[in-house]
């Protein structure tokens, strides 16, 4: 595949189908809503309004890093601090797919839909690849269709259009194109990370406490295992405490699991074998975070288990 002709196709695709409007985009930083990004910014200039909607929900220095990347690169993210609906979103939830469930629709229906009505744009232009196309078809995602999560008939809405130029490609090709756009390395190479975010990482509630405690972990785990090579990595916060030992008293703390696994394509994966200094020096970090006073690598396989916790 020629993908240097794939930019220009598609490049021509989005000038022609968005004309004098305005389209928007809502960037995560991960790898397919940059390479959107990337093309719509070559197709329609800053008539393409790219949103980064902080949910309260992101890693630390997260939204900083996604806008100074495209800052960088002469393309600028409007940040939307939506941490509010989120956290509201998810207050007193417990089950899994009520979460994953609250964030999809805060997600679209009340931030993204709000903002699309606001800015008047007439395109969106959605990251959806072939992959997100065939796992819909074959039952895996729930909801794939852009305008009834925005809770927009097309109908009635008539004229407005989806985008979604990545949608013959898969991960692969993707990164291809990325590359043809000259995204940088902190784009291309980033480990996956889940569109629910850090509400993956929280077994029962989320709130801002517990949200604090996983973003501190998760940013240990990926300073110390950066440089492992492994396909992902990550740390969990569980629902459940344990007794430790803080300045000499008894402690009922909370526990970190450490993920950080081999695969190919996340359909299967195996826990990568750490050394025990590499464990022992993340341990000793996990437990220094306040209130954490366990800290277990998780050896489990996918299957039985999946890649995260919720
Ligand atoms: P599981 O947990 O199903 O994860 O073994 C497989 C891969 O998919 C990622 N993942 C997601 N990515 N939205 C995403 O964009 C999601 O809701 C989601 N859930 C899981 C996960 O990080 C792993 O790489």
């Amino acid at each position: 595949m020629d993908y240097q002709k794939f930019v220009e196709d598609q490049v021509a695709y989005i000038r022609e189908m968005v004309g004098n409007n305005l389209a928007i985009n809502a960037l995560s930083g991960g790898v397919d809503s940059s390479v959107v990004t990337g093309l719509g910014h070559r197709a329609i200039g800053n008539r393409l309004k790219t949103v980064f909607i902080d949910s309260a929900l992101m890693r630390q220095g997260e939204p900083e890093g996604v806008v100074k990347t495209f800052a960088d690169l002469g393309i600028p993210v409007q940040i939307v601090d939506a941490r509010t609906e989120f956290l509201n979103a998810l207050k007193g939830l417990t089950d899994p797919e009520e979460k994953r469930n609250a964030v999809t629709k805060t997600f679209y229906a009340t931030v993204f839909g709000k903002l699309v009505r606001e800015t008047g744009a007439k395109t969106l232009l959605h990251g959806t690849i072939l992959t997100d196309i065939e796992e819909t078809v074959a039952g895996i995602k729930r909801q794939h269709n852009i305008l009834v999560q925005l809770g927009i008939d097309p109908e009635k809405e008539y004229g407005y259009k989806v985008l979604e130029p990545l949608k013959t490609l898969r991960k692969d090709g993707v990164r291809e194109v990325a590359k043809v756009l000259r995204l940088p390395a902190e784009v291309t190479a980033r480990i996956p990370f889940p569109g629910p975010a850090l509400a993956t990482r929280i077994v029962g509630e989320v709130t801002e406490e517990r949200l604090a405690v996983v973003r501190a972990a998760t940013a240990i785990v990926e300073e110390e295992l950066g440089t492992s090579g492994a396909f992902q990595y990550m740390a969990i916060l569980l629902n459940d405490r344990a007794t430790g030992i803080l300045k000499g008293r008894r402690e009922f703390g909370q526990i970190i699991v450490v993920r950080c696994i081999n695969s190919v394509d996340a359909r299967t994966a195996t826990a990568v074998e750490l050394s025990w200094e590499k464990l022992h020096r993340i341990c000793e970090r996990i437990t220094s975070i306040e209130g954490v006073n366990r800290c277990l690598y998780d050896l489990t396989p996918k299957p039985p288990a999946t890649i995260e916790y919720i």
